[in-house]
């Protein structure tokens, strides 16, 4: 099994729109309690960005969980770069696979959103990652390849990709370590020249039993964790 030594990760959560606004709060505060010598990225749902981030303090970041794809004006409903910046926000998601199917998010927009987070310097968790059906025809690489081919000719101070195989997020299901590796190895490989520091995490039914052989996995810069992490006994065990 590939292995590597235990150093600090990088942790992010995914909240997604399983919290209400008072239990985003409390966990925001718990998470703020508990100790841990890894770098945590808690990303709540907009609407309770502000109120998180004086809860978090300052050790935890701040990230969003999506971005718009134009600076401002008239676009009823989203949020942009300028506005998570002026919030806290350091990282943001971008391309999630949920958004990807079920928004019909492209990747003109996804671009687009990498491009505006950079330039207000905030770090984007970039997602990409194989639907059951890809791995089954053997497609997996090709698909990753064709997902990051969006990053061509920007340039980034800091990325986090984040491998996120659509067939494993919230199903219990895991890739085999040797397929992490391997995945991880090839993003690295692919976008790694173009970027100074690159972190790469893997995400998909991570919780507090698998953890610690995910993170032990060569090529593993992190994690990130959606269900899992609005739950505070396994988001716990997760962070420590
Ligand atoms: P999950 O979600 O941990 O619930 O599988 C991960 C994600 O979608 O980011």
């Amino acid at each position: 099994m590939p292995l590597q030594p235990l150093k600090p990760k990088l942790i992010i959560a995914n909240w997604k729109m399983y919290l209400g606004v008072k239990e985003s709060i409390i966990l925001a505060r718990q998470t703020s309690k508990i100790k841990t010598t890894n770098e945590i990225v808690v990303c709540p749902s907009f609407v309770v960005l502000p109120l998180a981030k004086k809860e978090l303090g300052k050790k935890v970041k701040l990230g969003a969980q999506n971005v718009a794809w134009r600076e401002g004006g008239a676009l009823t409903g989203e949020v942009s770069a300028s506005m998570l910046s002026e919030l806290g926000c350091k990282y943001v998601i971008v391309g999630h696979s949920e958004r990807r199917s079920l928004l019909n998010e492209s990747e003109v927009t996804i671009r687009e959103k990498l491009k505006l987070a950079v330039a207000k310097k905030i770090i984007p968790i970039f997602c990409v990652g194989e639907t059951a059906e890809a791995r089954k025809a053997g497609e997996t690489v090709k698909v990753i390849k064709g997902q990051l081919a969006v990053l061509n000719n920007l340039s980034f101070d800091k990325l986090v990709i984040a491998y996120e195989p659509v067939w494993a997020i919230g199903t219990g299901r895991v890739p085999t370590t040797e397929e992490i590796s391997d995945v991880h190895g090839f993003i690295r490989a692919e976008a790694g020249k173009s970027v100074k520091n690159l972190q790469i995490v893997y995400g998909g039914s991570v919780d507090e039993n698998n953890i610690k052989k995910i993170l032990a996995v060569t090529g593993v810069d992190g994690v990130l964790v959606g269900g899992a992490s609005t739950k505070l006994n396994s988001w716990k065990k997760i962070i420590n």
